[in-house]
């Protein structure tokens, strides 16, 4: 299966970092964002992963690229480890890239991706989204969509208070963690919103979708959603909502990249207990 990554929003909440630096670029603890949502993709098997990029994104490109300079100081001071390291980043797989022209929304920099998915089903990973679990949430996705079909979104619990932030779903449950969507409200005020299962950042989507979206009129924000797309694919043919095992962590805005951060670092055993005597 082919993934697209979309990455070509021009990231506001993050101003000023995100002025001359993509937000998908922002570290977290010594690795960008999109490189976590890469090795997610291959972990779960995809061997070929298109970005939507945007002007000012070329920083993206230049990350799994291969770095020649880098390599040839690195292997003169017969450092392997790092040399490693950094080969491995452009070893990983098959990066394909398309610029959206203009950030007219999530919806429109899917549609990018028509010609590269050729009516193929196709996973979608949000390039500022990072799911940390024992299974890569696209690979359980994958799984789901095997028994399932339609479209599958991952979704996750969140705190009601926070329900106007997220795309939340109205749904009938078949099991524990599967859910059939009947509806999805895009940033819902918080006495309107369906449930407080949000839509997380990974999608198996089939062909039709782009048909969806060339149908879409701009909504939330003058853009044209995915969120609103989904909506008129439903009535074609069904969706899924996989309540995935596992976190998110969304970067798009800078409390939330701070926590990350501080989480993430919690995991890395280099790190963990000097980081809890500093916080304590
Ligand atoms: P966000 O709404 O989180 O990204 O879009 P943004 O627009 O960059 O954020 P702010 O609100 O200005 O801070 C979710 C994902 O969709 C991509 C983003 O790059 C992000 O991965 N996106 C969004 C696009 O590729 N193109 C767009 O026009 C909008």
């Amino acid at each position: 299966m082919k993934a697209v990554i979309p990455a070509a929003g021009l990231g506001t909440r993050f101003l000023p970092a995100t002025k001359n630096m993509p937000k998908e670029m922002l570290p977290i603890v010594d690795k960008p964002a999109i490189q976590y949502v890469i090795e997610e993709a291959v972990e779960a098997g995809i061997d070929d992963v298109l970005i939507i990029t945007g002007r000012g994104k070329e920083a993206i490109e230049n990350h799994f690229d291969v770095a020649y300079e880098l390599e040839d100081v690195l292997e003169k001071r017969n450092d392997k480890e790092k040399l490693r390291e950094i080969k491995k980043i452009s070893e990983m797989v098959d990066i394909h890239y398309i610029r959206q022209k203009k950030p007219l929304g999530l919806g429109h920099a899917i549609l990018r991706a028509k010609k590269h998915v050729d009516g193929e089903n196709f996973a979608v990973m949000l390039g500022d989204d990072v799911i940390v679990s024992e299974i890569p949430c696209i690979g359980q996705l994958m799984n789901q969509f095997e028994e399932y079909g339609g479209a599958i979104i991952a979704v996750g619990e969140v705190p009601m208070e926070y329900v106007e932030r997220y795309g939340i779903i109205e749904y009938k449950k078949i099991n524990e963690r599967i859910y059939e969507v009947v509806n999805i409200v895009e940033k819902p005020s918080l006495g309107k919103a369906p449930s407080s299962l949000a839509v997380m950042g990974r999608y198996i989507l089939p062909p039709e979708i782009f048909d969806c979206i060339e149908e879409t009129k701009p909504g939330y924000g003058g853009e044209i959603q995915l969120t609103d797309a989904l909506q008129i694919l439903r009535k074609k043919k069904k969706i899924y909502a996989y309540l995935f095992e596992g976190k998110r962590f969304d970067l798009g805005n800078k409390f939330d990249w701070l926590k990350t951060n501080i989480e993430i670092a919690l995991r890395r055993e280099e790190f963990r207990d000097e980081l809890i005597a500093f916080m304590e």
